[in-house]
């Protein structure tokens, strides 16, 4: 059956409506529900570099929610002095979003971890065991080769030894930068140390292979064929630490002046 043109366009422009209508009514709908998850995969991340998640441990959301709220205190802080910022609500700060508007952010002196913009304020969390904080979760950013890479840094309570790292988001090379996520890798980070003896961060991945904490306490294997993505992590996880990152607060710490 032949149709009229003016036919075919209407009808075309009825389909293309109502698909629209229905793909912007799911992506509205859908909101919430990614934000939940979004919200519950920081949450897994957070716990896994505390130690509070094993490897392929499974958790229902509701399991995730109550171990995070019986051992995790988020915190946020102002960057700069290193203080508690008690006035901003931790529980809905979001420092991705901070880090963004200009209204709660600035441009970053150029660095080697190519972070842009620096938020006013942080947002940290306290791992907490009978009321007595065993260690920080700090967020941290920083360019590999190919892709910013997003993860989070466990440092002790003396604002020192290094507890974890994690990465939930890059764009790395999987066999090569990608390695950042290998579990193996991430295991030769606890019990080094994040500062050397003038508090200068000290922390970096070498090209070969490093000696044992007590040995070598400022090193990390380097990625096999991927020494460009490791020198992004020792730029980013320096950066953090840094005066312009971490640094203030991580020595109120130290001088136990803010937790
Ligand atoms: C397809 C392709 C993907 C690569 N991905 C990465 C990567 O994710 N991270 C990285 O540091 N190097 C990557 N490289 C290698 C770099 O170009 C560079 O050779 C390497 O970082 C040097 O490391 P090496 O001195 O340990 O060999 C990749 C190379 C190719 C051809």
């Amino acid at each position: 059956m032949a149709h009229s043109t003016p036919y075919t366009i209407a009808f075309a422009a009825g389909v293309s409506i109502v698909c629209g209508v229905l793909v912007a009514g799911s992506a509205v709908a859908l909101k919430p529900r990614q934000e939940e998850n979004k919200m519950l995969d920081q949450r897994k991340q957070v716990l896994s570099v505390a130690g509070l998640l094993n490897q392929g441990e499974a958790l229902a959301p509701a399991e995730i929610n109550s171990r995070f709220d019986q051992s995790i205190i988020p915190i946020v802080i102002d960057l700069k002095s290193g203080a508690l910022a008690p006035d901003i609500a931790a529980a809905t700060f979001d420092m991705q979003r901070a880090m963004k508007d200009p209204a709660t952010s600035e441009s970053a002196p150029a660095n080697d971890a190519k972070v842009f913009r620096l938020p006013k304020h942080a947002l940290v969390y306290k791992v907490v065991e009978a009321g007595e904080t065993k260690g920080l979760i700090l967020p941290i950013q920083g360019y590999g080769l190919w892709s910013v890479l997003y993860g989070f840094l466990a440092v002790g309570a003396d604002g020192n030894t290094i507890q974890g790292i994690t990465f939930y988001q890059h764009g790395e090379t999987p066999g090569l930068g990608g390695e950042v996520d290998n579990p193996k890798w991430k295991s030769l980070w606890p019990g080094r140390r994040a500062y050397n003896n003038a508090w200068k961060p000290a922390i970096r991945v070498i090209k070969g292979q490093a000696g044992a904490p007590d040995a070598d306490p400022h090193s990390i294997d380097g990625l096999s064929g991927a020494t460009i993505t490791s020198n992004g992590v020792t730029a980013l996880v320096q950066f953090w630490l840094g005066d312009m990152g971490y640094g203030p607060f991580l020595g109120a710490v130290r001088e136990g002046r803010a937790i």
